[in-house]
């Protein structure tokens, strides 16, 4: 037994030691290209942030009138670029006319039958002008709150500017909510109107959105207005007279010049809902100028983007990923991205790969959970396509696994892209830490260095700092420009969740390491640390030995009470062309004690066909952790991707 007071940190017991360093033919060309360009720049964001962030506001938004002080700073609550006026939709579109780059491709788009559109930077600020237009036409104004509920068509990310220019709010939900999830956002945010389609294109079915877009209306009294886009072909499309209106109808035949509303810096751009791992979710709010150009410039840093690129993010707009790099990152750098409405196996599981051919995609930037899916599929998919334009790969949203780290370098990647690890969260903004393509040597699982900007802070349960090697809680010291202003609604919850760890410093909610190198691994969640005869270990790194035997595809690892250790680890697994016995079981077993040592040897190990995931492809600890403990499964499965998932694993229990 160790003594109790190390108890505070985690141990660290997986060994990683690969490095990747950039390939020389990508450092000649990348933007930032030597370390020290990297470290000047993180010293001056570190000691001096004001006249950092001074130098690249005034270079990087446009400014309608120019702010006065750069940062007030009352821990919590932060004002960035105090007293100025710009507009994320000007920066984003007539920024780039202005420029004389109107005729740039901005929009690439495929819809899931293969239907495709092409909007220049002009064409799109066209879209956007008419679209706003319609929105005060609907009674819109300043401060409003909109909800977006709508598939991936190039009309989401319209509306979302749309609202950015005449200073409404966003509340985009992700298109696969139900209506009581609808209902809950519109009523927690007041929201007046709703913008919505007939239905979606999802694996060659139509999806009825109305239909669950006017349940959700009979529960929501604040919505007053529907506009409804005709995306799919359905005749018997529901309206209410005097509430629904077909954007057909209504947007087509406005003004396309709408001038873009000088907004002051601190004027709410958007409210995004995300799910507390309990309790209700949390309407994260995201103001203009520094949002704005924390999306710009990390979009920037992290992606090389170089004006040939072509782009292609394969988040939904639905969650912070396509906001910020989907809209406001790429766009107000003047990136052309391609977007596209499916899912990646339909017609099969080569769609991505095809994508990725016929547009010549040179960046892509995915979540390991479909990385996992793809290594599932099997690999003669990928093999069908050529590859070769593709010169950077990017992840977000989990921990990736080493090999599935490894999977994505060698199959997409042809072992010549970087891969940047991007780690951050809704509540960011945008990307926090990350490799930088031209410098870093990249190891995997490891999103290895803090951005400019940002300064991370790992303590342990007491609030010291947490000697190197050692895991602990990830905080961050110092505000930057993309953070989050409040919970809608909701300040207590905003000061108890992420301000009062450690006073006026931000509490991430994850656990890291940082090593030797000054490296960070993410070692998940707080709440998912298991305590197994005093050792606190980190799940991820558990999953990760799993997930390094040939067998196995995916891993989730949770604790269950044990009475002689205080915690025994369980472990669910799912399989790939292998039948699941007992010999692979103890094998398994033999296999984590190898790499890992005895201490971390799952005491349970299932065999499953799939995991609890939320909708944004988050393996849900939280419901594994009762289902090994033989609990009833409580708290909030809103936002559980597959309700039957759960049903299944408690039949195979
Ligand atoms: C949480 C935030 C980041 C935008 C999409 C998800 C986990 C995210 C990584 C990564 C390890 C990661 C963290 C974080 N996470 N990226 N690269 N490595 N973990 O946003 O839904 O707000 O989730 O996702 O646990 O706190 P989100």
């Amino acid at each position: 037994m160790t003594d109790p007071a190390a108890n505070a940190s985690i141990d660290h017991v997986l060994i990683e030691d690969r490095l990747f360093p950039p390939p020389a033919e990508f450092t000649a060309d990348a933007i930032i290209r030597s370390d020290q360009q990297y470290q000047d720049m993180y010293q001056r964001a570190k000691d001096d942030p004001e006249a950092f962030w001074r130098e690249e506001a005034n270079e990087h938004l446009h400014w309608f009138e120019p702010f006065g002080e750069v940062l007030q700073w009352e821990a919590p609550h932060a004002k960035w670029f105090v007293g100025g006026k710009t507009n994320a939709s000007y920066n984003c579109l007539d920024a780039h006319v202005a420029a004389g780059r109107g005729d740039r491709t901005a929009i690439i788009w495929e819809g899931e039958p293969g239907d495709t559109r092409t909007l220049t930077y002009r064409q799109l600020l066209s879209e956007v002008c008419k679209a706003a237009a319609a929105l005060q036409e609907l009674g819109v104004q300043q401060g409003d709150v909109v909800s977006i509920y709508m598939p991936m068509t190039p009309e989401l990310a319209i509306t979302m500017l749309a609202c950015a220019r005449i200073g409404a709010i966003h509340s985009v939900i992700f298109a696969g909510f139900s209506a009581e999830s609808i209902a809950d956002r519109n009523n927690d945010a007041s929201a007046k109107l709703m913008v919505t389609s007939d239905g979606l294109h999802r694996r060659g079915k139509v999806l009825e959105l109305k239909k669950t877009v006017d349940e959700a209306l009979a529960k929501s009294p604040t919505v007053q207005k529907c506009l409804v886009l005709r995306r799919t072909a359905q005749d018997d499309v529901p309206m209410t007279e005097g509430r629904d209106v077909w954007w057909h109808d209504i947007v087509d035949g406005q003004s396309d010049d709408l001038p873009a509303e000088p907004l002051d810096s601190e004027t709410t751009l958007f409210i995004l809902y995300t799910s507390g791992s309990t309790g209700k979710p949390k309407g994260i709010r995201h103001t203009t100028a520094g949002y704005n150009l924390w999306a710009k410039r990390t979009f920037q840093w992290v992606f090389d983007h170089h004006d040939d690129d072509i782009y292609w993010c394969t988040a939904d707009c639905g969650w912070i990923t396509g906001h910020s790099y989907i809209v406001y990152g790429p766009l107000a750098a003047g990136a052309t991205c391609l977007m596209y409405e499916g899912a990646p196996n339909y017609p099969a599981e080569d769609r991505f790969w095809e994508l990725v051919e016929k547009y010549q995609v040179t960046i892509l930037y995915t979540a390991p959970t479909a990385i996992r899916a793809f290594i599932k599929w099997g690999d003669q998919h990928v093999d069908k396509h050529d590859l070769s334009s593709l010169r950077l790969l990017g992840s977000v949203g989990e921990g990736i696994n080493p090999e599935a780290w490894m999977w994505y370098h060698r199959k997409i990647g042809n072992e010549k892209c970087p891969i940047v690890d991007t780690w951050w969260q809704t509540e960011t903004g945008g990307i926090m830490m990350s490799p930088l393509p031209g410098i870093t040597a990249t190891k995997p699982g490891s999103c290895t260095r803090p951005l400019p900007g940002v300064v991370p802070v790992i303590v342990d349960e007491a609030g010291n700092d947490v000697d190197a090697e050692h895991g602990g809680m990830l905080l961050m010291g110092q505000p930057w420009p993309g953070m989050l202003r409040g919970i809608w609604g909701d300040e207590d919850r905003f000061v108890d969740q992420y301000w009062s760890a450690v006073p006026g410093k931000y509490l991430t909610g994850d656990n890291a390491r940082k090593d030797g190198d000054g490296y960070y691994w993410i070692m998940g969640r707080i709440d998912d640390v298991i305590n197994v005869s005093g050792h606190r270990l980190s799940t991820i790194e558990v999953e990760s030995a799993l997930v390094s035997h040939d067998a196995v595809c995916e891993a989730a690892v949770v604790g269950r009470p044990d009475d002689l250790k205080g915690q025994a680890i369980a472990a669910f697994v799912t399989v790939a062309d292998v039948e699941p016995n007992e010999e692979l079981r103890n094998e398994l077993r033999q296999h984590v004690r190898k790499q890992i040592g005895a201490l971390a040897q799952p005491d349970d190990i299932r065999f499953t066909a799939t995991l609890p995931k939320t909708r944004s492809g988050k393996i849900m600890r939280r419901l594994l952790r009762d289902v090994a403990s033989g609990r009833e499964v409580v708290g909030d499965t809103s936002t559980l991707e597959d309700l039957s998932a759960l049903a299944k694993l408690r039949e195979e229990d």
